[in-house]
């Protein structure tokens, strides 16, 4: 099954060829430098650059793969920006009936989720998952493709925002988390003591009052702030409870394998601390390529792949949403 696949959710547009989770293109136009002088991603902005992107992205994402006939047409139909997922669902929706393809319409969370099995990676199932983005923080126990149990979430702020809006109270830059990340090479992690919220939570998260002190540092300090400190304190008070948490909820289901996805895996200090947890407690870890961390059309096309192969797919009226829970899931 050779399936294109197709994701504007958020401020990345893509396109990419997959044959099941082999991934033969993946082509990602980010908007970061639109989004920069905003200090965020403005919606209304955010469509617009789809629309002028998003012919030319799949064209190219079409040309790397050695121009396939392609089986089915996947698109990010929800969770996201209305008016940023519309762009990519129209365009699914002309491609998939010029070429009387089926369509599917696929939960960005859930491309996020099976993104570790990219090019043939085994990853055993029921395995435990942290998903963490610029819009989610979660941990999810992942039965098989298509059947998810949601355990936990944040309560308040997605650790990608919690680095976002951390980098803008440091004067730090957009976006956010590979801002912190680079600032924070060679700074002193323990120099600012920042709290690691929900101890006795084991599978919730809450990163405002980190946003909260960091604020109040900011204003205490003033000039006197070091940033590659604060950086690599922030860093440190993020990943640190990321990571302690899913590892123990991985020890906790007596998980064989525990898989990190999301923008924020992308972060190598969080890859690291859970490599170590993971080896330490003999659970097998998974997290995809940075290229897979981040948004990308690659994992949209591998996850349609599963419902294609169980005989499902959605009809032209596939409607877009801002929210939605992972299909198949269960609290
Ligand atoms: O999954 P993603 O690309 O988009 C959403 O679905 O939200 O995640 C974007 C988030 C942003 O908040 C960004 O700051 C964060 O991922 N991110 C990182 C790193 N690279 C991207 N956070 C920490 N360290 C990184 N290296
Ligand atoms: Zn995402």
């Amino acid at each position: 099954m050779i399936v294109l696949g197709i994701e504007t959710s958020c401020d990345e547009t893509s396109a990419a060829v997959v044959k099941g989770t082999e991934v033969l293109s993946n082509v990602v136009a980010s908007q970061a430098d639109l989004h920069r002088k905003w200090g965020g991603v403005v919606p209304e902005a955010a469509a617009r650059a789809h629309v002028e992107a998003i012919v030319p992205v799949i064209a190219e994402a079409m040309r790397v793969a050695g121009e396939p006939v392609l089986d089915a047409v996947a698109v990010t139909n929800r969770p996201g920006l209305v008016g940023a997922l519309s762009v990519g669902v129209t365009a699914a929706k002309a491609i998939a009936y010029g070429r009387r393809l089926p369509l599917v319409g696929v939960h960005h969370l859930e491309g996020h989720l099976l993104s570790p099995l990219a090019n043939g990676v085994h990853v055993p199932f029921p395995h435990l998952s942290l998903i963490v983005s610029g819009g989610h923080t979660e941990l999810v126990h992942v039965l098989e493709p298509g059947r998810y149990h949601l355990l936990g979430e944040t309560r308040d702020d997605a650790a990608g925002e919690a680095f976002d809006k951390a980098a803008r109270l440091l004067g730090l830059g957009y976006p956010g988390g590979k801002a912190i990340q680079d600032a924070a090479t060679g700074g002193d992690r323990y120099r600012y003591p920042l709290p690691k919220a929900l101890s006795d939570q084991p599978y919730e998260f809450s990163f405002s009052g980190l946003k909260t002190a960091i604020l109040r540092l900011v204003e205490k300090e003033g000039k006197q702030l070091d940033h590659k400190d604060a950086a690599a304190s922030v860093q440190e008070a993020i990943t640190a409870v990321l990571a302690e948490k899913a590892a123990a909820a991985a020890d906790a289901f007596g998980a064989k394998a525990l898989t990190l996805v999301g923008g924020v895996a992308a972060n190598t200090l969080l890859r690291e601390r859970l490599t170590r947890l993971c080896t330490q407690s003999a659970v097998a870890f998974f997290t995809p390529p940075l290229d897979l961390c981040t948004d990308n059309a690659a994992m949209i096309g591998i996850a349609a792949g599963f419902r294609l192969a169980a005989n499902e797919h959605d009809s032209l009226d596939l409607e877009v949403s801002s929210t939605g829970e992972i299909p198949g899931s269960s609290h």
